[in-house]
């Protein structure tokens, strides 16, 4: 374990003064004076204590981390999370750099790890992928040699998995998936803390997901089994997950400890019944080319009022966002009492904070 930041002296930077919550200022209207920026205005950098067990590691699908490193995750984040709300600084990150290659748009993904990137001092360069000159035919693997020489950590969203393999192949700093075809594990990370957030504890949690079988509910079979969530997922058979990462989330759940089961059916209130959560994706993602197609198998499994009822009454409407309203899921649910769909986007901040912070950690000098 190291402390990631020493206490006294810091120098603060317009990235950490902007994690503080300014106090009304009470010289407001009155004539101009001078501030003193800079030093140690705002007080010192609370010390944070963070195990170094995932530095330097690549998160490019949910078994690159264990339970307990998903567990360890989940807790850093809500440390941060309660540090922020309390207005303190938090630039643990000072003099880092992150790139994000992202093949494909991004409102969540990018603009919290951007954000998080900057409330921890350090700072991130996004990189559409028509501004390099991958566009020019320059390989992914020559890509990942150049970045790291210049960068701490890539983030990547690529539209083919074996993108971001050959991506972190090549690469001799962390690679963090941030979307590909095959899975979505940093959104995983997120809902689980959601999850334990809501119900306090995610081992026998049901969650039922409805609709796709596409990168979203394979990283929640993944993620969610391995920490003990009851999985249930409605899809229509041609739609159904990878079988393979079915299997693999039927053996994760096995050896969970808690007695976790993942069920696999193309009847939707099947899954939806008695369920603690019931998630939902759109139903063509980023991509897919069948769209009508897929549309019309889709229907039955949009989240409706009559889909809800089937679960407890105290279960919670998830969806990674963006959705499309009326299509996968009513909006009556999706801007319904039951909907937690803006915790789970703003806990995507907490939680690419938590994964940068474990991954990029180092003892201050000195130490
Ligand atoms: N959920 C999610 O990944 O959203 P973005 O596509 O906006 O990043
Ligand atoms: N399944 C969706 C997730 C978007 C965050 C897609 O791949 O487009």
């Amino acid at each position: 374990m190291v402390e990631a930041h020493a206490a006294k002296g810091h120098q603060h930077t317009s990235s950490n003064l902007s994690a503080v919550q300014p106090p009304a200022d009470p010289l407001a209207g009155m004539e101009p004076r001078v501030l003193s920026l800079g030093g140690t205005v705002g007080g010192p950098l609370p010390t944070f204590t963070i195990s170094t067990q995932l530095q330097g590691r690549s998160i490019l699908t949910d078994t690159d981390l264990t339970p307990d490193e998903i567990a360890m995750v989940i807790d850093t984040a809500m440390k941060l999370k309660a540090q922020r709300k309390a207005g303190k600084p938090q630039a643990y990150l000072t003099g880092k750099t992150i790139a994000m290659l992202f093949q494909h748009p991004s409102t969540r993904t990018r603009v919290s790890f951007e954000a998080g990137m900057a409330q921890l001092g350090g700072q991130a360069l996004f990189l559409g992928m028509n501004d390099l000159q991958l566009k020019r035919g320059e390989t992914i693997a020559d890509t990942g040699q150049v970045l790291s020489r210049y960068v701490d950590a890539i983030v990547a969203r690529v539209a083919l998995h074996t993108d971001i393999m050959e991506l972190q192949e090549a690469s001799s700093v962390p690679v963090i998936n941030g979307l590909t075809d095959r899975a979505h594990p940093m959104q995983a990370l997120c809902d689980l803390m959601t999850l334990q957030e809501q119900f306090g504890t995610l081992k026998g949690v049901t969650l039922a997901y409805l609709g796709d079988g596409n990168n979203m509910v394979q990283s929640l079979l993944l993620a969610g089994a391995a920490m003990g969530v009851n999985l249930r997922v409605a899809t229509p058979p041609q739609y159904a997950p990878n079988p393979e990462i079915v299997q693999q989330a039927e053996w994760l759940a096995a050896t969970s400890g808690g007695g976790a089961s993942v069920l696999v059916t193309d009847d939707p209130l099947l899954a939806a019944s008695g369920a603690d959560a019931v998630y939902t994706d759109v139903h063509v993602s980023m991509g897919q080319l069948d769209g009508a197609k897929r549309a019309v198998a889709l229907a039955p499994y949009k989240v409706t009022d009559a889909v809800m009822a089937e679960a407890k009454q105290e279960a919670v409407f998830m969806h990674c966002l963006p959705m499309h309203r009326d299509e996968e899921v009513a909006a009556s649910v999706a801007d319904g009492p039951q909907s937690i769909i803006f915790d789970q986007a703003e806990n995507r901040l907490h939680i690419h904070k938590a994964v940068l912070l474990h991954l990029l950690c180092s003892a201050p000098q000195g130490l």
